[in-house]
């Protein structure tokens, strides 16, 4: 491959004032990091993560100039991995990867060989970032739900977040394997959507502000799912039925959490958090195996929408300002991008 091949990618600039701006512009494959594979990228998608990274925020990304992107699917290009061979269809996500090394919002990657894994072949590349980590981390919420025996018999099960990426997978992962769900969400007007997705019952996120003064509130939920932490998650946990499960994944609300520890000490209640980007591999392959199988979300379809590099800042600003529905695949090869071969 010639030493001065050019890509395209997006570039978060730190300005002066603490302001960040983002473009897309041609990029030095060489400035990419040492890694033993490079892939190039076909598909990214839009996690919440990358609207923090790409707005600027530090708990995230250390580094700029950079490029976001937790996610990417492609095909190897070059690798000294033995087991990863160019023409490879491949998924990296996670890890270091779109946090402070180069991201999947451009058109090559290099990464170390013990992040990547081959695609499940029955899934395309399409498939794997229509999912990202937003379907993975759901999943592990399902996993966590079966090795902790929260069966769709014991009752109820809750969706806070209901409407974001994450949230949209897990209720219908949920409802796919029989669960009754309901959802909290701040976005009531997309009931229809959930009730397509099989969602028995919708509650305004407000629901989940309610009786923040008690210690504990009414048992209804076998299960939950929580994206938003804060208040909501604090009541949630407090009204989880005995030996409920929560699993914590995420602050769209609040990193804080308000409580006391009568939910634990009277109900049993358990709080699983979940990391997908530090989750072993291992136990990442088996997450994919299934969601390869039993655990594909049969109307990804409807949630999903594309954007183009070009596009992805608008649908960052709707991100960060709570406004998205759902998925967004990022076509990060798409035939306007790919001018530059
Ligand atoms: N730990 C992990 O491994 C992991 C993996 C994936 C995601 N996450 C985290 O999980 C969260 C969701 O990620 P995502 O990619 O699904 O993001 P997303 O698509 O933006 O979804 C977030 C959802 O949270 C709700 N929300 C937004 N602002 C809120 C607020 N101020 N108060 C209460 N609810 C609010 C909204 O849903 P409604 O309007 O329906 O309420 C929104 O759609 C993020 O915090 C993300 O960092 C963590």
């Amino acid at each position: 491959m010639p030493d001065n091949k050019k890509y395209l990618g997006m570039t978060v600039y730190e300005e002066s004032g603490g302001n960040f701006s983002r473009v897309i512009e041609e990029k030095d494959l060489n400035a990419l990091p040492e890694g033993d594979v490079l892939i190039r990228v076909q598909y990214s998608s839009l996690n919440y993560k990358d609207a923090l990274s790409a707005s600027g925020n530090k708990g995230v990304s250390r580094y700029y100039p950079h490029t976001p992107g937790i996610d990417a699917a492609g095909i190897i290009e070059e690798s000294t991995a033995p087991d990863l061979a160019p023409g490879d269809e491949v998924i990296c996500m996670g890890y270091d990867l779109g946090m402070n090394t180069s991201g999947g919002f451009g058109q090559y990657i290099r990464v170390p060989d013990n992040w990547v894994i081959p695609k499940p072949s029955s899934l395309t590349l399409k498939e794997t970032m229509q999912i990202g980590t937003a379907g993975f981390t759901a999943a592990q919420c399902l996993l966590a739900f079966e090795e902790n025996n929260v069966l769709p018999s014991n009752g109820p099960v809750l969706v806070t977040g209901a409407t974001g990426g994450a949230g949209l997978i897990s209720c219908m992962l949920l409802v796919q394997l029989g669960y009754e769900v309901h959802a909290l969400t701040g976005k009531t007007d997309q009931s229809p959507l959930l009730k397509e997705l099989g969602v028995s019952k919708v509650h305004d996120r407000s629901l989940g502000m309610e009786g923040s003064d008690k210690l504990l509130l009414k048992a209804r939920w076998a299960g939950a799912v929580d994206s938003v932490g804060g208040q909501v998650l604090a009541n949630v946990i407090k009204s989880m039925q005995y030996d409920g499960v929560v699993t914590s994944f995420g602050n769209a609300m609040s990193a804080d959490l308000p409580l006391n520890v009568y939910p634990f000490i009277l109900r049993g209640v358990h709080v699983v958090g979940i990391y997908s980007a530090e989750c072993p591999m291992e136990r990442r392959k088996t997450v994919w195996k299934r969601l390869a199988s039993d655990l594909y979300p049969k109307k990804l379809e409807q949630i999903c929408s594309s954007v183009t590099l070009e596009k992805v800042s608008e649908a960052i600003e709707q991100m960060l300002a709570g406004k998205l529905v759902g998925r967004k695949l990022v076509e990060v090869d798409n035939e306007l991008s790919a001018h530059l071969d």
